[in-house]
C-alpha cells in the first residue's frame, strides 16, 4: 500500500485544472551515472512530476530498469512519479511498484489479461491507475475500461525507445477521448507520450492532453528549465 500516492497526485491535478497542461520529463535518456543529480536538476528546472519507463526486453525490445531504480528516484524526488510499465504480466508487479513509490501506475491495455481487475487493483494499492494505448490500439478498445481508470496515456510512438518521431494518429485519439470525457462528464486525465517537441506539443494540448511526457526534448536540451517552461507555455497557449 502507498496511501500517500493519491494525495501527491491530487496536487498535480489541481495544478492542471488551474494552470493547464504540465510536462512530465522522462528519465529514459538522462545520465544514470548521476541519477539523483538529474532528478534534482529536473526539479530545480520546474518539473512538477517525473515519468519513469520500465521496459523488460519482452513486452518491448529494450530492457531499462526496475524497482531498485524507482526506489532510488523516489528517495531523490519530491514530485509525484508516473511509472510507465512496458512489461509482460504487469499485474504481477503492481504491488511492488506501488510500494516503491509510484504515484501513477500506467499499464498497457495490450498487455492485460483483465484490464478492469488490474486497474481496480492499482487504485486499491494507492496510486492512480492509468491505461496506456499504443499507436495501433483504437480508442474503442479502451472505452469499456474508462470508468475504471484515472487517466489514459495515448502513445504517440511505438513504446520501446526515446527519441522517436511523433505519430499524428495520437491527435485523433486524444480528441476522441476528450469528446467521450465531456459527453460522459467523466473525470479521467489525458496524457500523451512520445515524440513531444516544440512543434508537437501545441497540437497535443489543443487535442486535450494535460499530462504531457517529454523525454529527449528536455533531456537533450542545453537547459532543462528553458526546455520545460517553453514546452509548458506552448501547451498552455494551445489548450
Ligand atoms: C517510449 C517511452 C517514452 C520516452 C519518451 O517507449 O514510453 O516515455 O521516454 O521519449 P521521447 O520524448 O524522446 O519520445
Ligand atoms: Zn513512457
Amino acid at each position: 500500500m502507498n496511501p500517500s500516492a493519491g494525495h501527491a497526485f491530487d496536487q498535480l491535478a489541481t495544478r492542471v485544472e488551474n494552470h493547464g497542461p504540465v510536462v512530465l520529463p522522462a528519465l529514459l535518456l538522462c545520465d544514470f551515472g548521476h541519477l539523483a543529480r538529474e532528478v534534482e536538476r529536473l526539479e530545480e528546472a520546474g518539473a512538477l512530476a517525473l515519468h519513469l519507463d520500465i521496459m523488460d526486453g519482452r513486452f518491448v525490445p529494450q530492457l531499462t530498469y526496475g524497482l531498485i531504480v524507482v526506489e532510488a528516484v523516489r528517495r531523490a524526488a519530491k514530485v509525484p512519479l508516473e511509472v510507465h510499465l512496458m512489461i509482460e504480466e504487469p499485474e504481477r508487479s503492481i504491488a511492488d511498484y506501488a510500494k516503491a513509490g509510484a504515484d501513477i501506475l500506467t499499464v498497457h491495455l495490450e498487455g492485460l489479461a483483465d484490464p478492469r481487475g488490474t486497474l481496480e487493483a492499482i487504485a486499491a494499492l494507492g496510486p492512480k491507475a492509468h491505461l496506456a494505448i499504443s499507436p495501433n490500439t483504437p480508442v474503442e478498445r479502451a472505452v469499456p475500461y474508462l470508468e475504471y481508470c484515472d487517466g489514459v496515456l495515448v502513445m504517440s510512438v511505438e513504446p520501446g525507445y526515446g527519441g522517436q518521431r511523433f505519430n499524428p494518429v495520437a491527435l485523433e485519439k486524444l480528441a476522441e477521448l476528450a469528446d467521450i470525457r465531456s459527453r460522459r462528464g467523466a473525470g479521467f486525465h489525458l496524457g500523451v507520450d512520445g515524440g513531444i517537441s516544440t512543434e508537437t506539443i501545441g497540437p497535443v494540448a489543443a487535442a486535450g492532453a494535460e499530462l504531457i511526457v517529454a523525454g529527449s526534448a528536455v533531456i537533450r536540451s542545453q537547459n532543462y528549465a528553458h526546455a520545460i517552461s517553453e514546452l509548458e507555455q506552448l501547451a498552455r497557449n494551445a489548450a
